[in-house]
């Protein structure tokens, strides 16, 4: 099945939010890829459902919602109304995991859960078949910008394996440094959904890297 491209929000302009959003829009783009940030789960604060909710009323593609947020259950509902697609919650900010999956699914909206870099995908085994998607963070989540950590590669496939052993529709997404020089490995390894923040909106031709980045490894793909 085609992977999925998800440019990230957070590299675009703020100042000019509804021209990049309307370029993804208009792109080959598949999901907008949308990072909340509070400050105490990472170092950063993004923005909060006022801004997701703009987004939606601007954007035709669905909204990948990735919560890195302390207690992200306090919130699922709201990001729901607000036009999430996608809930992404994070293992290391959920002491009832297999609750705040069930939470995002009572909402509709499809459910996630990110690794950070030091996660092993193995703590996922019993939750596994009840995720949508796994995002397999490959740079500590918190900013846009920097280093895709190799380590990932190998991550991605384990998890792969560990999908297809359990015959699960479960998808992989990669989060962090990832643009058109890493693309092809990752979706080799087993990725299906890209998500880009600087490779795209840095870009010259934002749209452009959108189109080569679906393009890449079209026949390649080992799930
Ligand atoms: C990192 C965020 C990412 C980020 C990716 O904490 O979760 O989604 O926006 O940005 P790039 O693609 O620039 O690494
Ligand atoms: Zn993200």
């Amino acid at each position: 099945m085609k992977h999925l491209i998800a440019p990230s929000v957070l590299a675009a302009d703020f100042t000019n939010l509804a021209k990049d959003l309307e370029m993804v829009s208009n792109s080959e783009a598949d999901w907008l890829h949308v990072d909340i940030m509070d400050g105490r789960f990472v170092p950063n604060i993004s923005f909060g459902m006022n801004i997701v909710k703009a987004m939606k009323s601007v954007c035709t593609k669905p909204l990948d919602v990735h919560l890195m947020i302390v207690e992200p259950e306090k919130y699922i509902e709201e990001f729901r109304e607000a036009g999430a697609d996608v809930i992404t919650v994070h293992y290391e900010a959920c002491p009832h995991l297999h609750r705040t999956i069930q939470q995002i699914k009572a909402t509709g909206a499809k459910a996630g859960v990110a690794l950070n870099p030091h996660t092993p995908v193995s703590l996922l085994e019993d939750v596994l078949e009840d995720l949508d998607m796994v995002c397999i963070m490959s740079v500590n989540p918190g900013y846009g910008g920097q280093k895709f950590i190799y380590q990932t590669i190998p991550k991605v496939k384990k998890l792969a394996e560990m999908i297809m052993e359990r015959n699960l529709k479960t998808i992989i997404e990669i989060d962090g440094g990832v643009g058109l020089q890493n693309a092809e490995a990752l979706l080799k390894a087993g990725a299906r959904v890209l998500v880009a923040g600087s490779a795209v909106f840095k870009a010259e031709n934002p749209s452009d890297v959108i189109s080569r980045m679906k393009r890449i490894g079209a026949d390649t793909m080992s799930v």
